[in-house]
């Protein structure tokens, strides 16, 4: 049971759902939780053990033992005493990131771990499914989404500005949405009660302007500027 405000922002690929959620977090003061993060953590750590994906109850067994620490003041991402942030922006933890998260058994690991860390309250969580699954109730909805091109090109930006060599790119985030969107559990969707947002001809500015917007509409708190 949440304890305080929880802002759902959700979307597919590419769409810039992290800088904008970091935006809005550090606008409200809140707490900003990248669910992402730990998907992407979660299948480098599995891979690195060993883990079969395809066999449900080696992936089972993995997720029994498992220790997941995320700092919402940092956003360092640790499993099993190994810190994972600085190699999770690769495409190979994101394309197994995308693997993993079709696993029922790894889905309620990591939502057990994101229902614990939301409860407080006052925190930004962003993934694909927060507004769906995670916290149903949250107070605030954003659905992100744009072009495909344009996710591609902002994507494509983020690789490069992270040092990794961005290749295939609009063909990888087309398989991996398809993935997201398409999987039985928990899929990429957009909430009923969720706010969309087509960000395709915005700048990042007037996303979380608009974001701030909505959320101070709906719990009067957040300058949005105007
Ligand atoms: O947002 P991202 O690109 O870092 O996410 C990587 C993968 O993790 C994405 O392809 C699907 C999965 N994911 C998920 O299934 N649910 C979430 N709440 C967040 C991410």
């Amino acid at each position: 049971m949440k304890k305080g405000p929880v802002i759902a922002i959700d979307g597919p690929g590419g769409v810039g759902k992290s800088s904008v959620s970091k935006r809005v977090a550090e606008s409200l003061g809140f707490k900003y939780i990248n669910t992402g993060a730990m998907y992407r953590a979660f299948g480098l750590a599995a891979k690195e053990s060993y883990v079969d994906f395809k066999d449900d109850l080696n992936l089972q067994d993995y997720c029994r033992d498992i220790n997941i620490e995320y700092s919402t003041d940092t956003g360092r991402i640790m499993i099993d005493g190994v810190d994972y942030t600085d190699r999770i922006g690769t495409d190979r933890a994101g394309e197994l990131a995308s693997k993993v998260a079709t696993k029922p058994s790894v889905r309620a690991t990591l939502s057990a771990c994101q229902r614990m860390l939301g409860e407080e309250g006052r925190v930004v969580m962003e993934g694909r499914d927060i507004g769906t699954v995670i916290f149903p109730d949250a107070d605030v909805k954003i659905f992100l989404d744009a072009d495909h091109e344009v996710r591609a090109e902002r994507r494509r930006d983020e690789l490069v500005r992270s040092g990794a060599e961005p290749s295939k790119v609009s063909d990888i985030l087309e398989e991996r949405d398809k993935r997201d969107a398409s999987r039985q559990a928990a899929p990429l969707k957009q909430a009923d009660d969720a706010v969309h947002i087509d960000t395709s001809s915005m700048t990042l500015d007037e996303v979380v302007k608009k974001v701030l917007t909505v959320v101070n509409e709906r719990l009067n708190i957040g300058n949005t500027g105007r």
